[in-house]
């Protein structure tokens, strides 16, 4: 792989320089204020958009010093549809901090860049790049993506693993890469690649200058990578929760030792009616006497689970408790500690008179 690391910075600055964006307004600057605002505006929205509002603030604020000297309330208009406010804020507050701190000079170092307020490591880089030259990596959204593909990392790239794995890959493409990379195009052309060949949904291969070792395109998984953040929603599981009542008695179970209620006694439980139904029938007590409970749900934090409780009156039979099965009175079941569905159930049954 390391051949192949070490000719992919410069691969992707022969590209930015050949077919990136070359004309947007603070790629014609190195003060590091310039662009450092359009680098805070550009982080989450898109570049047109983006275009007019640079031109008016830099007509209104042309310095830090203007930035730093103005009142909040006279930034706000100038960043008015841009959205995402506290950015705007934090845009002030650093103007601020530059003109206390660093008595009005934009710092250029990425490590000093990303202690000011609303400067990640990843805008800290960029900064430093093209103001400067600095020799440090980026890692935003674009760039994960493009990494990804081409190393071939799976993971969620929001876990702390796999951002590891991108910035120890980004930190060793720059170190390989020759002394005289040109660190504004390599930086413009991860951006650029990422937003105009390696994009979302299908990335355009044929025109990407990393197609000789990208992981992605040689396994057909551009697609899959990167791998996409697990759901928020909720999982959904429903079971079914058998209260087999024979006289002052019900049959408990003791669940397996990991999963839910880990090593609890609970109801036997079954995933499908139909599983309950060849239990029971097994027992020679047909369902059909099962008088089939309300169903609730019982949220947990990972998961919700709706339970159908089916409550069979039977007469005592021969029922023979496997090894992680009991019977347990009426006594026993109001000391034993069962899952709080569990004893929701059975205080509903203990209610009906029907069981003492
Ligand atoms: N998004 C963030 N920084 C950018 C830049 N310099 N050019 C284009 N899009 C960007
Ligand atoms: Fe992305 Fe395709 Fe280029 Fe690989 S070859 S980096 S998947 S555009």
């Amino acid at each position: 792989m390391s051949v192949l690391l070490s000719t992919f910075a410069e691969r992707i600055v022969h590209w930015q320089l050949d077919h990136g964006r070359q004309h947007l307004p603070w790629q014609h600057t190195t003060d590091p204020y310039r662009i450092w605002l359009s680098e805070i505006m550009l982080q989450q929205t898109q570049v047109s958009t983006v275009l007019g509002y640079y031109e008016r603030f830099l007509n209104r604020f042309p310095t830090v010093q203007d930035l730093a000297a103005a009142e909040q309330d006279e930034v706000m208009p100038y960043w008015a549809g841009l959205g995402y406010y506290a950015r705007a804020r934090n845009l002030h507050k650093c103007a601020q901090v530059v003109q206390n701190q660093y008595q009005g000079r934009f710092p250029t170092q990425s490590q000093v860049l990303a202690t000011l307020p609303g400067i990640g490591p990843s805008t800290a880089a960029a900064i430093a790049a093209f103001s400067v030259g600095e020799r440090a990596p980026i890692m935003d959204g674009n760039v994960k993506r493009v990494f990804c593909r081409y190393f071939g990392i799976y993971g969620a790239t929001h876990l702390r693993a796999t951002e590891k794995q991108l910035w120890d890959l980004a930190h060793q493409a720059v170190a390989l890469a020759p002394a005289d990379l040109n660190m504004s195009a390599y930086t413009q052309g991860q951006m650029d690649l990422g937003a105009q060949v390696c994009s979302r949904g299908q990335p355009a291969c044929e025109r990407c200058p990393l197609q000789t070792g990208c992981f992605a395109l040689e396994h057909h998984v551009q697609t899959e990578l990167p791998t996409p953040k697990p759901r928020l929603k909720q999982a959904e599981r429903s079971c079914q929760m058998l209260i087999w009542q024979q006289g002052n008695r019900i049959l408990v179970e003791q669940r397996p030792d990991t999963g839910i209620w880990g090593g609890m006694l609970s109801l036997p439980q079954f995933d499908t009616p139909a599983q309950l139904e060849q239990f029971m029938l097994g027992q020679g007590t047909p369902v059909s006497s099962a008088q089939k409970m309300a169903e609730f749900t019982h949220v947990f934090s990972h998961f919700k689970l709706h339970i159908t409780p089916w409550w069979i009156q039977a007469p005592a039979a021969l029922y023979e408790p496997k090894p992680d099965e009991l019977w347990l009175d009426s006594q026993q079941i109001a000391t034993a500690a069962l899952p709080a569905p569990v004893t929701k159930i059975l205080e509903g049954i203990l209610a009906t008179g029907l069981w003492d």
